[in-house]
């Protein structure tokens, strides 16, 4: 029996471009890393990035959630098994021992890995006697350490999938952490136009100035931060997650086909 999917929320996100003709592949599922696909994931960091992280980076990729990481590895299923992908919650605490529940044909194909930066809170204006004895919340802006998928398997909405796998989880989990998160940005080598092109499509924005120098082993050397503030609409989305876009792009296409027949089927076609 197929899950019913939530009815689809009337806000549209800025620079979506969630394609309900183009629903995400079955054979997908996001997960966060274990030790036994950190190997693999490094393999893909490695490659695809011009930057070398020290290995503390991935020890710290494995011991999600924290303030220092937050990392999600795609997941590519040989066989796909329907309804049974989902994106594991990260509200469970989870020890970096955690022992592999990864199927052995399943290949890691993509990751984004994040960290947490505090920023300073604003001067309260409201009195010392009203404020709450409840802890306030720290305001922290995410930023986008990692984000690629391999190329054959580009194209598929997957970055964009685990972008909001990855803005979900920190929206359901840091919240009972008192963490506050404001924005979400990243660096972009200067000359990865097709980068730059996919954040502004997602709804982020190209700070004016260059960050010249930055990536040291890169010419040219400069970078872009592309930065997005996290609204209301990412809340909303949090409820549901990249699993409830994937069943009801789904819907939207099975919807599609079964007018296709009926109208054929109406107009004596066959
Ligand atoms: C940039 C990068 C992460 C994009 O990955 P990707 O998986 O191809 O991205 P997506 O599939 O989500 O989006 C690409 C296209 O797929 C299309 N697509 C296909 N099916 C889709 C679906 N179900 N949902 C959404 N988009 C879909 C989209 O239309 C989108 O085109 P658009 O950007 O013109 O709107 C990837 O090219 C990459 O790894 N590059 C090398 C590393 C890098 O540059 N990383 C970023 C630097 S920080």
């Amino acid at each position: 029996m197929r899950t019913p999917s939530l009815p689809s929320h009337p806000l549209a996100k800025p620079g979506t471009n969630h394609n309900p003709q183009k629903p995400l592949p079955a054979e997908l599922s996001i997960t966060p890393i274990t030790a036994s696909t950190l190997p693999a994931y490094r393999r893909l960091i490695t490659l695809l990035l011009p930057i070398r992280y020290p290995d503390k980076f991935y020890e710290d990729s494995i011991a999600n959630p924290t303030p220092s990481s937050l990392a999600l590895c795609a997941l590519w299923h040989e066989t796909p098994r329907p309804g049974k992908r989902k994106l594991e919650s990260l509200n469970d605490e989870m020890p970096s021992s955690t022992p592999a529940t990864t199927e052995p044909e399943a290949k890691v194909i993509g990751g984004i890995q994040c960290r947490l930066e505090p920023l300073p809170c604003p001067p309260s204006t409201i009195p010392t006697c009203l404020i709450s004895p409840l802890p306030q919340q720290q305001p922290h802006n995410l930023y986008i350490q990692t984000l690629a998928i391999l190329s054959p398997y580009r194209s598929l909405g997957i970055a964009t999938a685990i972008l909001d796998a990855i803005i979900s989880t920190t929206l359901t989990y840091y919240p009972c952490q008192n963490i506050n998160v404001k924005e979400i940005y990243a660096h972009v080598w200067e000359a990865n136009e097709e980068a730059l092109e996919w954040y502004i499509k997602r709804g982020f924005e190209v700070e004016g100035e260059m960050v010249e120098g930055y990536y040291t082993k890169l010419r040219p050397s400069g970078a872009r931060i592309v930065r997005r503030v996290v609204g209301v609409v990412d809340w909303v989305d949090a409820g549901g997650g990249w699993e409830r876009k994937r069943e009801e792009s789904r819907d939207g296409v099975e919807r599609e086909a079964e007018r296709e027949v009926i109208g054929k089927a109406r107009d004596g076609g066959g």
